[in-house]
């Protein structure tokens, strides 16, 4: 009990310190010198996180969608189209990239996303884990995979730049999923992530997405959000993660895409502001949601009105880290045609500044 406490007060201490690892240049907007000050600046009021880090095959079924081929260069051009959007800083604190993402560089200069985005004053981020795989033992269920030989890829990322990582958990809802099993084997792996990426100066989204596919009522979302959330933390705690130097990113509260009644954006609201006070510290700095294949109109509608409710005297800032509900309208604008970068822009200026509006609690369905 004691030597656990002593270690909680060495991480706190470590937390506040200097990070020495700050070797890279970063913008003059930012002063990002120890994990929470990144956590803080990720989910700044205002700003929120763009996840544009979708895996080579998963990045092949958005291009499919277009009718673009899904080449090397191709992903290169679209990420630079999102990143270069003007003014696009106003409203994105954050990038998540893939692997080869923050390799790539920018199409007008040849620099390397990494360097461009922190020179604007968005932090780099990084996707670590190696995908959903079958958990064994549990029909139909996933475990997230990548700890082996995780360590020294932070240590490479945090040299390219990288100040946050990001680590995908799958829970799905069925009839007798989510198994005890699953819960457990996800949320160590989230923790496990966690700490080995603040032992590397880098600042952990912990993501435990409960999937929206299913018949499920949002009652029943509800209670298996709870249940993930507290085993989630229970293991942070465990293992010894600062939590005023991460950021959560959770699924909203929602009715399952089969289930023959829809919540509403107000019940959505309330629900997923009732289980996040009941199972995230204070010290948590921010959550940022993901989208999870909500409509664009519904992801920006449900993280207002959460804003709304909790108003001035929330613990956290609430924010987004969306991914189809910031690139969608985009996406379908560019067409992967150079003479569609602008309208693409565009697109992806009025969803970031749309869900920034969102995150003060001031977007109307009217501004769409
Ligand atoms: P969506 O917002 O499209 O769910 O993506 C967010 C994300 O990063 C999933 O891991």
């Amino acid at each position: 009990m004691e030597s656990h406490s002593i270690s909680k007060k060495i991480g706190i201490k470590k937390c506040l310190r200097k990070l020495d690892k700050n070797k890279n240049n970063n913008g003059e907007r930012m002063n990002l010198n120890s994990l929470s000050e990144i956590a803080n600046a990720m989910v700044e009021k205002g700003r929120g996180i763009l996840a544009a880090d979708e895996s080579t095959p998963t990045c092949k079924k958005r291009f499919d969608s277009i009718n673009v081929e899904s080449n090397e260069a191709n992903r290169n051009a679209y990420r630079d189209m999102l990143f270069t959007t003007p003014g696009m800083e106003k409203f994105i604190s954050g990038v998540i990239l893939f692997d080869e993402t923050l390799r790539q560089s920018t199409l007008a200069n040849n620099e390397k996303f990494p360097d461009y985005l922190t020179k604007l004053g968005v932090i780099p981020g990084i996707k670590v884990d190696k995908g959903a795989h079958p958990l064994p033992g549990c029909e139909g269920e996933k475990v997230t995979e990548g700890l082996d030989g995780l360590n020294s890829r932070l240590e490479e990322y945090y040299d390219l730049g990288a100040r946050f990582a990001k680590w995908r958990a799958v829970i799905t809802i069925g009839d007798s999923a989510p198994s005890g099993s699953c819960l457990a084997a996800n949320a160590h792996g989230l923790a496990r992530y966690a700490a080995m990426c603040q032992e590397n100066g880098i600042v952990p989204i912990v993501e435990p997405e409960i999937l929206m596919d299913g018949e499920h009522t949002i009652e029943e979302s509800f209670i298996v959000t709870e249940e993930v959330l507290h085993t989630t933390f229970y293991e942070l705690y465990s293992q010894n993660v600062l939590l005023e130097g991460m950021v959560l990113k959770p699924n909203m509260v929602l009715s399952g895409y089969a289930c023959s009644e829809q919540a509403s954006v107000d019940e959505v609201a309330e629900m997923t502001v009732t289980v996040l006070k009941r199972c995230v510290p204070s010290a948590v700095p921010g959550i940022a949601f993901l989208s999870g294949g909500q409509s664009d109109e519904d992801a920006t509608a449900h993280l207002n009105k959460m804003n709304q409710i909790l108003g001035d005297n929330s613990p956290w800032n609430l924010t987004y880290s969306y991914g189809r509900a910031l690139q969608a309208p985009s996406l379908k604008a560019w067409e992967g045609k150079q003479e569609n970068v602008k309208d693409a822009q565009d697109a992806f200026y009025k969803r970031a500044k749309l869900n920034s509006l969102a995150t003060k609690g001031e977007y109307s369905p009217e501004m769409e």
